[in-house]
């Protein structure tokens, strides 16, 4: 069943009924301002920081789900109705919903009047932009009113949902020529506020949430709609809101557009009045001018398309299969963008007040956008390799507005490191910036301690050497890639961290997907260090990664497939000797990633292991059978109920892992069965099943041991966007970017017979035109010669290449 279709031609998704089985939401914004928007025009806006600069009020575990948002509401003739269906949920004639690029266009249309509502924030613009278009269908004249609606945060989202006895008492707002400004706190250290303006008159206002609704009433039963007269309300306390009210006629035909303008702005400090209590707001009145009329609107709107026509360029294909077509052209790469600005903190899954950075999550992130924007990539590379130390460990989460490495999580994820060699290796390969790696970085950002960016990797390298177990395998630390796995935790007290709790210490638990990551990401490190002419250094790195293969293969490997670790008392983890959790998904993945078993023949039966025990229809799931108890030894894993999150669901960020492990072995037909069971495209028409977007990833798809095997959770803020980025454009596909030129190798199934990839990379344009039959080791041709090898070596910048490939 589906909710609505894709119009690849637009780049949107279109929904078309207010009843989807969840909010399906949208992202505005791709600097610094940024807003949330589900389907029915729920969800909220921030400045930079979803926590600490929550310009609207969200309210998350809420009866409905997804009450409260930007709302528009017409009163026509009595009858009030909203074109997102919310808050009113009056039956419409009709209701449709455009996600696109960076912007959401909600219309609805009752009784022959039409609202389409376009929301966007513009290119360089700290502002979120409501244009709002009335279309009058009937072949009477109408006349009605238009009540715009938003509530105020009280700016910091976590005090605002816990700190009543103060905030009821603090909010403030002017009301200035139409403009509604948000002063709380202005008055004493705060130097910002924020301005909800409309380029039209209004017939009146309101700023007092009480007055708007009527007291007790929910936004469904907003009085001042039904009314259809604003109270010209003043906040004082309570809830600030903004709410305008236009007064609108209509010939039979005709079309009127209004632009709403809900800005951000900040005041010098030292001079941040007008008057004694009246706010600066020359920043504003700038910032509504610019939308002064529907022309100017409409060309910020031309603008952010155009932005987007950029961004998505570098990489396209076109193969006749539209949903492959659109995963790749569209939206794997837009929700890439999307986790790379919001990292984990706010989606309906977050709520925008947890986790600052990860360390490793930004690190995987990188590998999904840094062909989209190489000088933020490189930015993001610093910022987290400051937050390193000195041994190569690393905080596991840093704070994005300060930049500082979170205290009370702090380190000791001993897979975090490595993560860090493999986006550099990304980001190099992409742009050919070897001087980033002689950039002075600091150690946990103290300048005083800093060393070029090749020598954090060289910590990084050497953290997984000197953190070895009895095993000669890496030690597991609080948890590796998987935050749950917690081996010396031993947490017996509800409600602990069981990442952080770790009470017990000097035990020799290992990590044999540690191992298949150090297999897999030194070579990246020994390569870099031989472009730079350190032979020796490649050497001792390339001999580590030999011995941590060694290590695998005697101590590794269960007799079917790679064992998942060995736990505090030297037990196996993932071995067909235990009861439950016999074989998990990440070290198959990441042992052949690393080359481990490729030549003898174990890398194909673990292979087959994984397709028949973790295989299903709804994608492979990390582990088998799932954990029916609560192992104190094992951890966070255990918590969970069979099926779910780590306990063996699908968790979709490490099915690459094993489809590129495919295309390792050259089994082109799972990899690409593999892949197309978890892309979102592909499942649409399960819609009621996975309940979530179907255009873009959710974290986790329930496990066949789950209650609700097939239902997806957590949609938007996953590795799983880089990794599926990577998998299918790199691997699969098979064009990817290495330092002396393009790596031309696909194996993709036979089903894809033909395709054109255009590739942009270092100035110059690669045109890869692919016959396929399924299967690897493709004969090349550039500009017309045959070559050897898949390497088409990088061209002048402005040239375009042309090249065939044969498989
Ligand atoms: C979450 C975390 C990520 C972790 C994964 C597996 O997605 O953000 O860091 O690797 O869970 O536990
Ligand atoms: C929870 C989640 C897991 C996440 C971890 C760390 O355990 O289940 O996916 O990685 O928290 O935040």
């Amino acid at each position: 069943m589906q909710f609505g279709h894709f119009d690849d031609e637009a780049r949107e998704y279109v929904i078309t009924t207010p009843h989807t089985p969840y909010p399906w939401i949208n992202y505005l914004g791709a600097q610094d301002f940024f807003g949330l928007v589900s389907h029915t025009g729920g969800g909220y806006s921030f400045y930079r920081d979803a926590k600490l600069r929550r310009l609207t009020r969200y309210r998350y575990n809420n009866v409905p789900v997804d009450d409260g948002g930007r709302y528009f509401s017409i009163n026509d003739g009595g009858e009030v109705w909203s074109p997102g269906y919310r808050p009113y949920k009056t039956e419409l004639d009709s209701f449709e919903t455009r996600h696109g690029m960076g912007y959401t266009r909600i219309a609805g249309s009752r009784n022959g009047l039409t609202a389409s509502v376009l929301l966007f924030v513009p290119v360089d613009v700290n502002a979120e932009v409501h244009r709002v278009e009335v279309t009058n269908t009937s072949d009477a004249p109408k006349s009605f009113s238009l009540f715009s609606f938003l509530e105020f945060n009280l700016w910091n989202a976590e005090d605002d949902q816990t700190n009543y006895q103060r905030n009821l008492s603090i909010g403030e707002v002017e009301v200035v020529d139409g403009a509604i400004y948000h002063k709380t706190e202005y008055r004493e250290r705060r130097d910002h506020y924020a301005v909800y303006g409309v380029n039209a008159p209004i017939a009146g206002f309101d700023t007092d949430r009480d007055t708007y609704l009527g007291f007790g009433n929910g936004f469904d039963e907003a009085a001042v709609p039904h009314a259809g007269k604003a109270g010209n309300s003043i906040a004082s306390g309570w809830y600030p809101i903004a709410s305008h009210q236009l007064e609108v006629e209509l010939a039979p035909g005709e079309s009127k557009a209004f632009t709403f303008v809900l800005g951000y702005l900040e005041n010098p400090r030292e001079d941040k009045w007008e008057a004694p209590g009246v706010i600066r707001k020359d920043g504003a009145r700038e910032l509504l001018a610019r939308f002064a009329t529907d022309e100017q609107t409409l060309a910020e709107f031309a603008t952010l398309n155009a932005y987007w026509d950029g961004l998505l360029g570098s990489y396209t294909v076109e193969s006749g299969h539209e949903k492959l077509d659109r995963m790749v052209n569209i939206w794997n790469q837009y929700q890439c963008m999307v986790t790379y600005n919001m990292s984990r903190s706010a989606s309906f899954f977050e709520t925008g007040m947890g986790r600052g950075m990860g360390f490793r999550d930004s690190s995987q992130d990188l590998l999904g956008f840094v062909h989209l924007v190489p000088e933020r990539a490189r930015e993001r590379i610093i910022d987290i390799a400051s937050t390193q130390f000195e041994d190569g460990s690393a905080y596991h989460q840093y704070q994005p507005l300060t930049k500082r490495g979170n205290h009370t999580l702090g380190s000791g994820f001993n897979d975090d490191p490595l993560w860090l060699i493999l986006g550099v290796a990304a980001y190099v390969k992409e742009t050919g910036d070897f001087a980033i790696l002689d950039e002075l970085v600091p150690f946990d950002n103290d300048e005083s301690k800093a060393a070029s960016l090749m020598e954090h990797l060289k910590r990084s390298f050497d953290f997984t050497i000197n953190n070895r177990g009895p095993h000669g395998l890496p030690l597991i630390g609080r948890a590796d890639w998987n935050d749950c796995l917690n081996l010396n935790c031993f947490s017996t007290e509800p409600g602990e961290s069981f990442q952080t709790t770790g009470n017990r210490t000097g035990g020799v638990a290992e990590s044999i997907f540690i191992a298949g990551m150090f297999a897999a990401i030194g070579p990246e490190y020994a390569a870099l260090a031989r472009r730079r002419g350190d032979d020796a250094e490649a050497q001792r790195a390339d001999e580590a990664v030999a011995a941590m293969r060694d290590a695998v293969l005697e101590h590794g490997w269960d007799g079917e497939w790679f064992l998942r670790a060995y736990d505090y008392f030297g037990t196996k983890v993932g071995s067909h000797e235990n009861e439950d959790g016999q074989i998990w998904i990440e070290p198959q993945g990441f042992c052949i990633m690393g080359g481990i078993g490729v030549e003898d023949g174990r890398a194909l039966k673990a292979l087959d292991a994984t397709r028949e025990r973790l295989n299903t229809p709804h994608g492979i799931v990390l582990l088998n059978p799932a954990y029916r108890e609560y192992h104190v030894e094992l951890g966070e894993v255990t918590s969970y109920p069979p099926g779910y999150k780590e306990n063996a669901g699908i968790f979709c960020h490490n099915n690459p892992w094993v489809i590129i492990a495919e295309t390792v072995v050259g089994r082109a037909e799972h990899a690409w069965e593999y892949w197309k069971q978890i892309a979102p495209a592909y499942r649409e028409e399960q819609s009621e099943v996975h309940r979530l977007e179907p255009y873009v990833y959710a974290q986790m798809i329930a496990g066949k041991d789950a209650v609700r095997h097939g239902e997806a959770k957590n949609s938007w803020l996953t590795g799983t966007a880089s990794w599926n980025f990577v998998t299918v454009s790199q691997y699969l596909l098979g064009v990817r970017p290495d330092y002396d030129g393009l790596v031309v190798d696909p194996c993709i199934g036979a089903e894809v017979s033909e395709y054109t990839v255009r590739r942009v990379v270092r100035g110059a344009t690669y045109v890869i035109h692919v016959t396929n039959s399924g299967g690897k080791g493709a004969s090349l041709t550039v500009d017309g010669m045959a070559i050897e090898g898949s390497l088409v070596p990088y061209a002048e910048p402005g040239s375009v290449v042309e090249v065939r490939a044969t498989v």
